[in-house]
């Protein structure tokens, strides 16, 4: 058995692919219960700020505090890729006048909103905006660090990633999954939303699981597609699974960003929790 078989356990581990709790248990209440329920984390200087528990890749080197959210993955009946949304509801102030809030939605055993994506700037860009006017499917992203196989446009599709067990780029394990640089909610936007995707068999095992962490893994992946929200927790760049630079950091089978060299492990998921900014009025 190979040091990368020990660290990502197949079926015998799969309760390791999941790991971690919540900083302060009072956190894991933040949001409010029940699917698709009106947030009540609401200022009055923004939109939805405040403790917000979440589950992303766990930070494993260098100075990143936190993991990196995952956004919830579905597949259509066409097999494009996009990621769940929960959107926003109006609502009446006690002044009489409607506000906008957030809505949550329980996802594999936890509250998923937008506010998993508030920091970094993220929080005031149009697509995390109520008058964003574009569908929630990922598009290939274009430019210097994206994959040398991936498309410049379109929409992800599953058909691309029919290679995800042999595929290599020649950084770290071959066949340990695909990944692909994405954007999210970014049409007609000046600045858009960064994304790794990533299909692995490694995650499709996970899934397969029973205990809470696999509970959301099932439901926030599908067919061993992941996304996460590629924004550096530390000061924001933008990491790249199986970056031609991550082995000279023993990285080479992470995301790696190369700002100050964190690193991500995308088979460690862990459930965490931080104070999310407001989106701006
Ligand atoms: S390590 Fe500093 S921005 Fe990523």
């Amino acid at each position: 058995m190979s040091s990368n078989d020990d660290k990502y356990p197949a079926n015998s581990g799969r309760r390791r692919f999941v790991k971690g709790v919540v900083g302060s248990a009072g956190l894991a209440s933040a949001g409010t219960a029940g699917v698709a329920a009106v947030n009540s984390l609401v200022s009055s200087s923004g939109v939805g700020g405040g403790a917000v528990a979440y589950y992303g890749i766990e930070n494993t080197k260098g100075p990143a505090p936190r993991a990196m959210p995952q956004i919830p993955v579905e597949i259509d009946d066409e097999g494009y890729l996009r990621g769940r949304w929960t959107g926003f509801e109006e609502v009446e102030a006690r002044d009489g006048s409607t506000k906008l809030v957030v809505q949550t939605e329980e996802i594999g055993g936890i509250e998923y909103s937008p506010q998993w994506f508030q920091y970094c700037g993220i929080q005031g860009l149009g697509g995390l905006s109520p008058e964003y006017d574009g569908d929630n499917y990922f598009r290939y992203a274009s430019g210097g660090r994206a994959y040398d196989w991936q498309p410049s446009s379109g929409r992800v599709a599953v058909e691309d990633f029919a290679d995800y067990e042999t595929w290599t780029n020649g950084v770290g394990t071959d066949g340990l999954g695909k990944g692909a640089f994405a954007t999210w909610r970014s049409q007609d936007v000046d600045t858009p939303i960064p994304v790794q995707i990533l299909r692995s068999s490694r995650i499709e095992r996970a899934a397969e699981g029973d205990d809470e962490g696999a509970e959301w893994l099932a439901a926030s992946t599908d067919e061993g597609f992941m996304a996460v929200l590629n924004k550096c927790t530390h000061y924001c760049c933008t990491p790249k699974f199986k970056s031609p630079q991550g082995p000279k950091f023993d990285a080479g089978d992470e995301s790696y960003c190369p700002c100050h060299q964190s690193a991500y492990d995308p088979f460690s998921i862990v459930k965490r929790s931080f104070t999310a900014l407001p989106r701006p009025e």
